[in-house]
């Protein structure tokens, strides 16, 4: 009788979750009605590998424990369609994370997955040694992207790698050692990249780089100074100020304390500073306007270079523009790129001017096995071609905006929703105790809303020093109605957790 109950109950909860309703574990299958799913016209193939449990526990038995995942049961993905994937059991979601901001014009977009098959057929390496067309003429095509004297590129296999590169080349163009980034950034796990990252979570407790300092990020939300116009969104904080337009004082604030930093940790010639246009690990962080413009200069009088990572920011999906240091008014002397450069494929490359090339050259004798193999051009290629042709850049500003606009209203609503911030697809939605404190909600709560909006059919990121900020940045093929379905079951979760709130049952 028992089993019996058990298994109505297991099919009872496979048919309320595959018709958009919510079971949850230990409830008597009361039915809370979730936001239904829009249409999807790919049908997934069988997942045909092994049980779901033997997977787990060649994770748990074969992989290093470093590699965390998310959710209680961690998610088996199965196959992915644009911006939608698939789990081991043909369940559908919504993808609003990308791979980690990877999956840039969509998951096996047709054209992208047609280009690296004909690629497959034909010719897979020849090392950097060779020369093969795609490889030059995507090298071409994307230094066409980028303004004038940024016209030297290093194909690399890693973000880590391609930041790895542009702190050598800081240091033998600059000669100088010192290189600044912010507290809370996150630039890589690499031994060199390591000094860089400066969120704990990731700092080694072994030799970390050296000559790397820390400066106070200009988080206009959780910093010391933040006002209600400081940041290039459409949303501001709920802080107020009586700054007036063109004249910020949280700016003016975060800049004294730039300048603390280059007076008090670093020689007196430096050899770079490093950061992102908006900062992704830490949960989307925006800085005030004017800020990285006018610190660049300051680090420019002290011999050093800026280097934009546009790991996250680059290939539009900021929307305003194709690079993140473009909405910033600031030219920088490196670029490094990564993650959504292959939608998936693992490349990154370095772009710089022919100066900081040739002192590069002079210093450093560097080789990569796969720099700019015939794959990663042709695919990097193919998605170049996509973002222009599927008018990606253009979606990324007007479903951004649109869904940033609809996400913001949930801060009138709910108490813990603490900030929404962001530009494009590059969203954060920064969750608090309370609005007034502005402390991190607890991780167990953060668990459960997240753990809520995959049962429902969306996947979202986190980010954040606490982890308390959910990431929105989906590929950037998402459509409205899909960021109405995401609006609407976040807002479901918040809603239901609130309930469980005030009874209690947390
Ligand atoms: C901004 C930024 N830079 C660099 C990296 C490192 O890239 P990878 O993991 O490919 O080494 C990341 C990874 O998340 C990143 O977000």
């Amino acid at each position: 009788m028992a089993l019996l109950k058990a298994s109505f109950l297991q099919m009872s909860k496979r048919f309320l979750l595959q018709c958009g309703a919510c079971w949850k574990p230990g409830s008597k299958l009361s039915v809370h009605t979730s936001p239904k799913m829009p249409p999807c016209d790919f049908t997934p193939e069988k997942c045909e590998y092994q049980p779901y449990d033997n997977i787990l526990k060649i994770r748990k038995q074969n992989f290093s424990p470093l590699m965390s995942t998310y959710f209680q049961k961690p998610l088996l993905l199965h196959q992915g369609y644009m911006q939608w994937l698939f789990d081991h059991e043909g369940r559908r979601y919504l993808d609003l994370f990308s791979g980690i901001l990877t999956i840039s014009v969509g998951h096996c977009h047709p054209k992208v997955t047609a280009a690296a098959q004909k690629q497959l057929g034909l010719l897979w390496h020849t090392s950097p040694v060779f020369l093969h067309p795609a490889v030059h003429e995507y090298a071409e095509k994307l230094i066409a992207l980028f303004p004038e004297p940024l016209k030297v590129i290093f194909f690399t296999n890693s973000g880590s790698e391609a930041n790895d590169m542009a702190m050598l080349m800081a240091r033998s163009h600059s000669q100088n050692v010192d290189i600044i980034s912010f507290r809370g950034a996150y630039h890589g796990t690499s031994p060199y990249t390591f000094g860089l990252t400066n969120v704990g979570a990731y700092k080694p407790r072994i030799d970390r780089g050296s000559s790397c300092q820390t400066t106070m990020c200009p988080d206009v939300f959780r910093g010391p100074w933040g006002g209600s116009q400081c940041r290039d969104s459409l949303v501001q904080t709920n802080r107020k100020c009586d700054c007036t337009p063109g004249c910020c004082k949280a700016k003016n604030q975060y800049i004294e304390e730039f300048k603390t930093t280059l007076h008090t940790v670093v020689a007196k010639e430096i050899a770079g500073f490093f950061a992102e246009p908006i900062q992704g690990v830490n949960g989307v962080v925006q800085y005030p306007k004017e800020f990285l413009k006018e610190a660049y200069q300051l680090v420019k009088e002290r011999g050093g270079v800026y280097i934009s990572d546009e790991v996250q920011t680059g290939f539009g999906r900021l929307g305003t523009h194709f690079w993140g240091f473009q909405s910033h008014g600031v030219l920088p002397d490196i670029v490094t790129m990564a993650k959504g450069i292959g939608n998936g494929f693992p490349m990154s490359a370095v772009v710089t001017t022919p100066e900081i090339a040739s002192s590069f050259t002079k210093k450093v004798n560097h080789f990569n096995t796969f720099a700019g193999n015939p794959m990663g051009g042709v695919i990097g290629s193919a998605v170049l071609d996509a973002i222009k042709e599927d008018g990606l850049q253009e979606n990324s500003h007007e479903t951004g905006s649109y869904m940033l606009l609809k996400l913001a209203k949930l801060r009138d609503e709910f108490e813990i929703v603490g900030d929404v911030r962001g530009k494009g697809l590059m969203i954060g939605i920064e969750m608090v105790q309370d609005q007034d404190s502005r402390k991190p909600l607890p991780l167990k709560e953060m668990n459960l809303i997240h753990e809520d909006c995959k049962d429902m059919g969306i996947i979202i990121g986190r980010g954040g020093l606490f982890t308390q900020t959910f990431r929105v940045a989906p590929p950037m093929c998402i459509t409205k109605q899909e960021a109405d379905f995401a609006v609407e079951v976040f807002h479901s979760a918040l809603r239901r957790h609130m309930e469980k709130r005030a009874k209690g049952n947390l």
